[in-house]
This record gives C-alpha cells, sequence and structure tokens, in this order.
C-alpha cells in the first residue's frame, strides 16, 4: 500500500467510528515546554485528557507530524525516522480498552489486510511500589480476538530486554513487560514523571517479519522488544487514566482516557511485509533521488542514505513550520540535521548544492497532503543551500584541525568548543567524528565553556538593551514596557519559540522583532493585542529585581543562562506575568499605558517578523 491509502484509510476507519478528525497540529508545540518539537499526537491535546472540552467532542483522530530529536543518532537502521507521521485516536472519557483494542486490531486485519498471526502483542506487568495493578484487562481483549481467529494466545512475563535474550518468547502472543516498555506519560515510566503528569498503561502491537531476521548479537532468544528489526512496533494503545500527585503517589484522573498512536510509515511498511521503512512509497523516491545525484546504490550504502533521507525530509517539514538555522533550540536542531547531511553526503561524494534538490522530492511527495511545503519551497531550498554554504566555507578547515588534535589526544574540551564556534561544528558531530576514531570528547568542559560563552553574550546584549533606549521619556518607558507585555503575549499566543530579535522605541512607537516563520492570522493579531490590554487593565506592578545569575537560571528566563558565579543580574517583572532580562527603566504599573494597538505586522528577513504598535 502507499502511504496516502494507509492514511486515508485509518481516518476514514475512524470517522465512521463517530470521530471528528482534526487537522495536525504544528511541529512546534504552543504552550508546552517538554519537549522542542511536537513528539506525539498527544501533546497538543493534554489538557483534554485532564477535563477541558473539547468542541469537536469526545472522539477525535488525526495524523499528526511528528519529530524525535533524541533520535537523530538512532537513524540508519530499517525502522527510525526522526520526523514520522503518527496516526492517532483519542477518547477523552468515552471508549476505553475494549472499545480501543477491537477497534484497532480491526483498522489492521480488515482495512491494511495484515494476517492475525504476524501480530504480537504486549502488556504492563504492573508496579508494585507506586500501587499500579497489572494490567490483566487487556490481555483478557486480547485473548478473546486471537481465540476468535482460532490463534493461541499464551501470555508470557518477559519484563525487559534482558530477560527476554534469555527466555524467548516460549511459544506465546501477549508478553508483559515493565514500565520502561509498557507505560506511557509525556516524562515516561511512572518514577522520572513530575507532579500533575496524566499517564497509564498500554499495549502495543508489534508485527513480524519473520524469524529468520532475528540476529543473536541482539540476545540468544528474540521477542517483541528485541532490537534486532524482526518485530516492528506498528501502534501503541496508551489508558491514560493516572496522575502523580505532588507527593509522588498516583491517583485516578476523573475519566478514562484512550491516547492511541501508531506509525504511518511503519504501518505502511507492514501492509508490504517489507521491514524496512525506507522502502515505503513516499521515502523510496527520496532514496532514489539520492541514487541519482550520487551515482550510488542504497543497498551498498544504507546508513548513509538512511541519515540523508531522513534528515532531509525532517529539515523539510521543520524550516516549513518556521524555524532556520541557528546555535539554539529547535534552529540548532535543524543546523545539526543539516550539517551531519552535508557530512554523509561527502562520504557518497554528492556534488555541493544538490541538498535542496533532495529536499524538492520530500516537498513533491508530501505538498498534496502539507500544502505549507509548497507555500514555502522556496524558503526551505534557500535555507538548506544557506546553511550548506555557511557549513562549507569552514568544514574543510576543520576536518584538518580536526585530524591534527585527534593524531595528538584525545579531544578536550576547549577543542570542541574551538570547533564549535571557529568551524561550526556541532558537539554531537565533534562525537561522532571522535567515535569513528576510538576517541573520547570532553562533554562536561565543553559544557562549562559553552555556559561562560553564552552568558557573555547575554549580558552583551543586555547592556546594548539599556543603551537602545537612550532617549528615557516618559512615553518611551511606557514603551518600553509595552514591548515586555508585548513579547509574553506573543508567546502565549504563538508559542514558547518565539524569541526577541530586536527592538526599537520611540516616543510614538514601538517596533519589535520576532522569531516566527508566517504571517500572523488576523485572529493571531486580535488575541495578541486582547491579552495586552488585559494585562494593562489589571493593573499590575512592575517591579525591579536584582537576583544571582544562578537564580535566574532556576526561574527559567531565557533558559540559556546558568551558573556564572555570583554575578547579579538586572530583572523586570510584571507581575507574575512576565519576567525578562533587561536594565530599564520601566513604568511603576501597567494601568499607566492605556489602550495598546497594532499597528503593522510585517516581514522583516525569513523567519523574523515585526510588529509596530501604539499606546493610544
Ligand atoms: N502517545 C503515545 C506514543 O507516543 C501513543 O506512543
Amino acid at each position: 500500500m502507499k502511504t496516502d491509502e494507509v492514511r486515508n484509510k485509518y481516518l476514514r476507519f475512524f470517522e465512521k467510528r463517530g470521530h471528528s478528525i482534526i487537522k495536525s497540529a504544528s511541529l512546534i508545540p504552543k504552550n508546552d515546554t517538554t519537549t522542542l518539537f511536537t513528539s506525539s499526537g498527544m501533546q497538543p491535546l493534554l489538557s483534554y485528557f485532564l477535563g477541558k472540552k473539547h468542541i469537536s467532542g469526545t472522539r477525535l483522530a488525526n495524523s499528526q507530524k511528528c519529530f524525535r530529536a533524541e533520535d537523530i543518532e538512532e537513524i540508519g537502521d530499517n525502522r527510525h525516522t526522526t520526523f514520522f507521521e503518527m496516526l492517532g485516536n483519542w477518547s477523552f472519557g468515552d471508549y476505553f480498552k475494549k472499545e480501543q483494542i477491537e477497534q484497532f486490531f480491526k483498522f489492521l486485519t480488515t482495512e491494511i489486510k495484515l494476517e492475525p498471526k504476524k501480530l504480537y502483542i504486549t502488556v504492563f506487568v504492573g508496579d508494585k511500589k507506586n500501587k499500579i495493578p497489572r494490567d490483566i484487562e487487556s490481555v483478557k481483549i486480547w485473548k478473546n480476538i486471537f481465540e476468535n481467529n482460532k490463534i493461541k494466545a499464551e501470555d508470557i512475563e518477559i519484563l525487559d530486554e534482558e530477560n527476554g535474550g534469555k527466555i524467548g518468547m516460549r511459544g506465546g502472543r501477549i508478553f508483559y513487560y515493565n514500565a520502561k516498555y509498557n507505560w506511557w506519560s509525556r516524562a515516561g515510566a511512572p518514577d522520572k514523571m513530575p507532579s500533575d503528569e496524566p499517564g497509564g498503561a498500554d499495549s502495543e502491537v508489534f508485527y513480524d517479519f519473520g524469524e529468520d531476521i532475528h540476529n543473536k548479537k541482539f540476545g540468544e532468544h528474540c521477542h517483541p522488544n528485541c532490537k534486532c528489526g524482526r518485530f516492528i512496533e506498528i501502534g501503541n494503545s496508551v489508558f491514560i487514566e493516572y496522575i502523580k500527585q505532588k507527593d509522588g503517589s498516583f491517583s485516578r484522573l476523573p475519566m478514562k482516557n484512550v491516547d492511541f498512536g501508531g506509525g504511518l510509515e511503519r504501518i505502511t511498511a507492514a501492509s508490504n511485509s517489507d521491514n524496512d521503512i525506507f522502502n515505503i512509497d513516499t521515502i523510496s523516491f527520496v532514496i532514489k533521488k539520492i541514487e541519482e545525484i550520487s551515482g550510488r546504490m542504497y543497498a551498498d550504502n544504507k546508513k548513509e542514505f538512511r541519515i540523508i533521507a531522513d534528515h532531509i525530509r525532517a529539515s523539510v517539514f521543520i524550516i516549513a513550520s518556521g524555524i532556520m538555522s541557528s546555535n539554539t533550540g529547535q534552529g540548532y536542531i535543524l543546523r545539526r540535521l543539516i550539517r551531519r547531511v552535508i557530512r554523509f553526503s561527502d562520504k557518497l561524494d554528492i556534488l555541493h548544492g544538490h541538498l535542496s534538490d533532495i529536499s524538492k522530492t520530500v516537498i513533491n511527495q508530501y505538498n498534496k497532503i502539507y500544502s505549507e511545503l509548497n507555500e514555502n519551497k522556496e524558503k526551505i531550498t534557500e535555507e538548506i543551500n544557506k546553511e550548506e554554504r555557511r557549513f562549507r566555507k569552514t568544514l574543510e578547515k576543520g576536518l584538518i584541525e580536526f585530524e591534527k588534535i585527534s593524531k595528538r589526544r584525545n579531544i578536550s574540551g576547549n577543542d570542541a568548543f574551538i570547533l564549535f564556534t571557529t568551524y561550526g561544528f556541532p558537539i554531537e558531530m565533534t562525537i561522532e567524528l571522535a567515535e569513528e576514531k576510538g576517541l573520547s570528547v570532553d562533554k562536561n568542559e565543553f559544557n562549562k565553556k559553552m555556559k561562560e560563552h553564552r552568558e557573555l553574550s547575554r549580558i552583551g546584549a543586555e547592556q546594548k538593551f539599556k543603551g537602545g533606549l537612550i532617549d528615557t521619556g516618559e512615553m518611551s518607558v511606557k514603551y518600553h514596557t509595552a514591548t515586555h507585555l508585548l513579547l509574553r503575549a506573543l508567546k502565549d499566543v504563538l508559542g514558547e519559540s518565539v524569541r526577541q530579535k530586536g527592538s526599537n522605541i520611540t516616543s510614538e512607537r514601538l517596533r519589535l522583532d520576532f522569531s516566527w516563520g508566517e504571517k500572523m492570522t488576523d485572529e493571531q493579531k486580535q488575541n495578541t493585542e486582547d491579552l495586552v490590554n488585559e494585562k494593562i487593565k489589571s493593573a499590575i506592578d512592575v517591579k525591579k529585581e536584582e537576583i544571582p545569575a544562578k537564580e535566574v537560571a532556576r526561574q527559567n528566563i531565557g533558559g540559556e543562562f546558568e551558573d556564572k558565579y555570583g554575578d547579579i543580574i538586572t530583572v523586570y517583572k510584571i507581575g507574575n506575568y512576565s519576567i525578562e532580562l533587561c536594565g530599564g527603566p520601566h513604568i511603576k504599573n501597567t494601568a499607566e499605558l492605556g489602550h495598546f494597538k497594532i499597528k503593522k505586522e510585517e516581514s522583516v528577513s525569513s523567519g523574523i517578523r515585526r510588529i509596530k504598535a501604539v499606546l493610544e
């Protein structure tokens, strides 16, 4: 089957069962600082598991764009990609285990036509310490299903990979694993969850691509969570019914919810009984393009091809969501992806400047479903070309420098720091290069150097802002405070990824430049304006505080600012609403501002927007 066909079948199947189909949310999370990117379908829906009512009802489904940065270094095997589409269906206090398990089995076997005997199941073994019971309910439901299909369904306790490798499957069909494998929350296992985080036991379905794939290098015996590639997880039904309390105990949520997620690319691969997901239609076109421009064959260079195909595909979607390469946050992840592609494309002797051709193939594969790709086509190819040119300027010299250092010794933190600041080598790339030579990198020392470096530039920026407000007349000071409110409101409306990129204040207006990839909608502008006016009306006190830099880090202001020994930093707080590193001056209370109005919202350069606003 083709990817579009599987996506379509899934959405229609759930639509027929009373689900509202919602759009994929942006890859950049809004009001959620737990991850840099949206990494599962439930993330944008968190509040609905806790009781908030969704306007489209209690049953939803979609295909969500996801990106998992923690998998960057995993790419190269048959089944991992950093970017993927997650097919999702949700029940907010509506159906629970029985209906979910039965409908997913039905979807797989009737719509995708997978053979029931190739499906293997995992469930949660329970957690005595946290008083969470073993999931015998799901086991009963699964047993029934298999028995109705004339398949023997024994349940076996495996617990973890080590034990699985030792004992094997023993003819079982349903396997109990511990919380590392069969519990889901945004933070992982129960003990890793912070308070107020919801989560629950889950039941995963694995597709068996054939016994002969198992390689003893991964364990004497194979089992669903073995890493050999024989089994691939194609869906996860999470039963979100718990919430962690402040005292560390778990209590039940007021309602029982279902959060299902299944990798679209993996289900498509299963439909074709081919365990290499790089062979599905949407990705194989990208692989063919790489063959064309490199003159090499995929079969002989799988790892390099997979890294290039995966990272370019992810970069296309990331750029289309408004992110540009930079040295922090999401922009740094994008930079890492593109720079890693460049290094691996050199291994295939791909001529310089051809990576953006690969991105065009990705855009063609997806533009019918994701119109933002075509809309941003030029931006995407330009950004990839620009980043390639930037990196090429220093790459060769950097590699020579790396060779020199690595001949003499392991890589010190200072070496890695120089490779980063002078030659643009992301630390992960230095580590990868070092590993290829069997050398180590002192990452702790590198991080220390980076912290010092960032602090110095932040302090520099603060000084500049102080100097920037030359005119300290009454109106300019008002506009200065309004700028802080505006920046905070933009983060509330557009998401925490918004960063200030510049500011210019006169006695007539304020001007704020900020990172954002697209034109703001009228609704977003209105919401921003309303928020600022609401805060003005609330008459909030503005307070200057001098606090140790350490405290700045603890309160998560700007995020990158950490323990510079004993330095005192000035921050301005507008109640609990806004806190900014700033030298001032500011007014005493927001009530002094009058009425705030956005006059213009426009583009300054790629990825940067500008708002001009006045106080009336
Ligand atoms: N949220 C669940 C996952 O990501 C479905 O696996």
